[in-house]
This record gives structure tokens, sequence and C-alpha cells, in this order.
């Protein structure tokens, strides 16, 4: 059973209404700036012809889901996100691979037993900074998802030198402030990991692949 807390209720009406509209500007803008997408899915070290379950946390309009399905093409693969306005663009995105790929609409919550050591990998991607304050549960829910020795893979905000930055990401909803590297790396053994500049060190983004 799923324990959705007043506070979650709060963040996930709060997502929502954000894409509601930004979801019809997404692709088109986010190139631009969520940089590590590609490289991190390559950095996962499962065989290719593997026949895994996958769940991505936060899929968004599927952009990783069809790198996924082409990565690995015996996996099987979940997309999960509280956005309906997100889903329907990942819905017709991954329209080619939906005998591989399902979209489920809900947010990801603490106590949700229903995935429970299903997955070979879990992928958060820009979703985690963007999870607030809820994110630390989050983490021990991949880990309660993961089969024992399954990978955990995040690209996400690392941290910027400039305030003014750091706050215009906090009206858009995102915290960056080099939260997520000292618990990904205290709950999971740490098997890949890297910090990497996006324009000249505007921001920083990390890269971090880790096993139960
Ligand atoms: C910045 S987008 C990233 C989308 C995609 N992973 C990508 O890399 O393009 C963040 C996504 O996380 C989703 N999200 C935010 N909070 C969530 C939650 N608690 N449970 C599930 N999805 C959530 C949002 O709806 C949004 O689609």
């Amino acid at each position: 059973m799923s324990t959705i807390e007043i506070s979650d209720h709060k963040q996930v009406h709060t997502i929502r209404q954000y894409y509601r509209w930004q979801s019809k500007i997404y692709d088109a803008t986010r190139w631009s700036f969520l940089f590590g997408r590609n490289l991190i899915i390559k950095c996962i070290p499962l065989d290719v012809k593997g026949e895994y379950q996958i769940l991505e946390v936060g899929c968004g309009t599927g952009h990783n889901l069809r790198n996924l399905a082409l990565h690995f093409p015996k996996a099987r693969i979940t997309g999960l996100d509280a956005s309906a306005d997100m889903l329907s663009i990942a819905q017709n995105r991954t329209r080619q691979y939906s005998e591989r790929i399902q979209l489920v609409e809900k947010p990801y919550v603490l106590g949700e037993e229903g995935f429970r050591e299903q997955y070979d990998l879990v992928l958060f991607s820009y979703s985690l900074t963007m999870i607030n304050p809820q994110w630390e549960e989050l983490l021990q829910q991949a880990y309660n998802d993961l089969k024992p020795g399954g990978f955990i893979a995040v690209v996400d905000f690392h941290n910027s030198r400039f305030n003014w930055f750091k706050r215009h990401m906090g009206n858009n909803h995102v915290r960056m402030d080099g939260h997520l590297l000292p618990a990904l790396s205290k709950l999971y053994k740490t098997v890949f990991v890297r910090i990497l500049k996006a324009y000249a060190g505007v921001w920083e983004y990390v890269l971090f692949v880790g096993r139960k």
C-alpha cells in the first residue's frame, strides 16, 4: 500500500501544475541544459543483451525510456511519473516499444510495496533535485525496489558557485547544493561517479552509478 503524506501531496500538486505548461516546451528546451542523460546509460555496467527489469522514476517525456529501450533491446522498462501531461508525450515517443515499455502515472513514494526487489536498474534523471523534501526517502525506496546486487543510476544537477543561479533554479523547483552525492554514496556502493561542468562552470552536474 502506498502511504502518501500531506507533504507529498503538496510536492506532487506543485509539480503537476508546473509541468502542465512546461510539458509543451520541455523537449524543445531541455536538450540545452539537461546534460549527461545519454552518457549515464552508457555508464551502466549491465550486459546490453540481458533481460532486465528497469524502472525510471520521473521519466517525464520519455527521452531516457527510448534510449534505454535501444540500449537494452531485451529489457522491460517501467516509466513512472506524477505528471499526466509529461506522460502523454512519453506515450507518443515510446509507442514503437509499447510491448516493452509500461507507463505508470503516480508519484514514487516511500512505503510502496508493489515494486519490492523487482528491478535490476533504477534510473533517476533530473528528478531527485525536484523532489523536495522527499528525495532521500526515494533513494531508500529505490534501494527496496532493487534486486540484491541491482544498480541505481543518477544524473542530476550537482551544485553552482553562483547564488543567483541557485535562486533561479529554486524558482523552478530545483534544489542545487551538492546534497545528492553524499546520500547516494552512503546508501549504495559506488561503481562510477563524475562531476562535470556545464557552460564553463556556471553549474556542475553529477553522474552516479551505485550497487545495492
Ligand atoms: C526534470 S523532469 C525529468 C524527466 C526525465 N527524467 C528527463 O530526464 O528528461 C522531472 C520529472 O520528475 C517528475 N516527478 C517529480 N516529482 C515526482 C514524484 N514524486 N514521483 C514521480 N515523478 C515525479 C516530474 O513530473 C517530471 O516529469
